[in-house]
């Protein structure tokens, strides 16, 4: 779903930042523009970008990322 209409930034979009590791909302929008021009989307921008940085860590090709640095 769209998060930030003004700049077409998704939830999806949001949660690959957070992953990538994105934790503030200024970092983010640096990185996508996300609540860069009317700023009506910051408070879910933040919402979910908080939810995704709660979150365990990602999985990726089948294994916990913990597990690939070892
Ligand atoms: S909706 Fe995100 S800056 Fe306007």
């Amino acid at each position: 779903m769209y998060v930030c209409i003004c700049n077409a930034v998704t939830d999806k979009m949001i949660r690959e930042a957070a992953a990538e590791g994105v934790s503030s909302l200024a970092e983010l929008t640096r990185r996508t523009g996300c609540s860069g021009d009317c700023g009506s989307c910051a408070d879910l921008a933040e919402e979910i970008l908080r939810d995704a940085r709660g979150r365990r860590p990602r999985v990726r090709f089948g294994l916990p990322l913990v597990a690939q640095a070892a």
